[in-house]
């Protein structure tokens, strides 16, 4: 029914780091480095093109079971981004926000996140949010801990529970609107946890271009695709 030629939310699966790495002989880290560049490329695309909202999984619950070295590795690029990037982007507009569990990551990163969502939160230009220790499971297991607290203290009751969407209200990404595209670099066709019930009706974008290689063209190629669709919802075009 509706056509709409320019994705309000693009969701991205940041995929292939570890591959871009291995082809050219050089460990799995340096990958990781090479994607952060590719995050803010892109980033700075999508702010461009108008797109107000932009969501990266960077890191998912299972991830934590990687080997230590590679997630310390994450864990320190995570750091140093955060110390990179808040000033920028502070001046440049973006108000960054996340979702996951934020409580499992070193206090101290999790304290400078706290600090950035804060310090961008009047951010206008784009709300970039990264997925951190995140998964689907996680998060409703999270809202409906929630949901259970507030029946008990009576500020819901038995007939709010009847509306599907009150789950919207309890995820971690309640406030942001649904994705309209999301993308997965690095040729894998799953989700692997990632905004399972936010993605009921996004639009699948899947490509074998590794993340860190991911670019401005690219990112257009999947606009394109996305404009050729004919999203329904459902129902039946007039
Ligand atoms: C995605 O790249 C980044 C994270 C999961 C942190 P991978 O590290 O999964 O790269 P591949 O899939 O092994 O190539
Ligand atoms: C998904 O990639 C998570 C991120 C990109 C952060 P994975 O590489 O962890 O997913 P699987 O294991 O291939 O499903
Ligand atoms: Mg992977």
């Amino acid at each position: 029914m509706m056509k709409q030629q320019t994705p309000q939310h693009i969701a991205i699966i940041m995929d292939g780091n570890g591959r871009w790495a291995q082809q050219r002989g050089l460990s799995r880290s340096h990958g990781h480095k090479q994607g952060v560049d590719a995050l803010e490329r892109i980033l700075t695309a999508v702010a461009e093109r108008g797109i107000p909202y932009l969501t990266v999984y960077a890191f998912s619950t299972e991830n934590w079971n990687r080997p230590e070295s590679e997630v310390s590795y994450i864990m320190q690029l995570l750091a140093e981004g955060l110390h990179y990037y808040t000033p920028r982007f502070i001046e440049e507009g973006v108000r960054l926000r996340a979702i996951g569990d934020i409580d499992l990551l070193p206090a101290q990163i999790a304290e400078h996140l706290r600090d950035s969502i804060e310090q961008t939160k009047d951010g206008s230009w784009i709300t970039l949010s990264i997925a951190l220790s995140y998964s689907s499971y996680t998060e409703i297991s999270h809202a409906i801990r929630h949901i259970v607290a507030d029946v008990q203290s009576g500020r819901l009751s038995s007939d709010d529970l009847l509306r599907p969407e009150l789950i919207n209200d309890y995820l971690y990404t309640s406030g942001t609107p649904m994705p309209d595209l999301l993308i997965r670099t690095g040729g894998e066709q799953r989700l692997s946890n990632f905004l399972l019930l936010q993605s009921a009706y996004t639009e699948l974008y899947f490509t074998d271009t590794l993340w860190p290689d991911f670019d401005e063209a690219a990112l257009d190629k999947a606009l394109a695709d996305y404009a050729s669709r004919q999203r329904r919802f459902g129902t039946v075009p007039q």
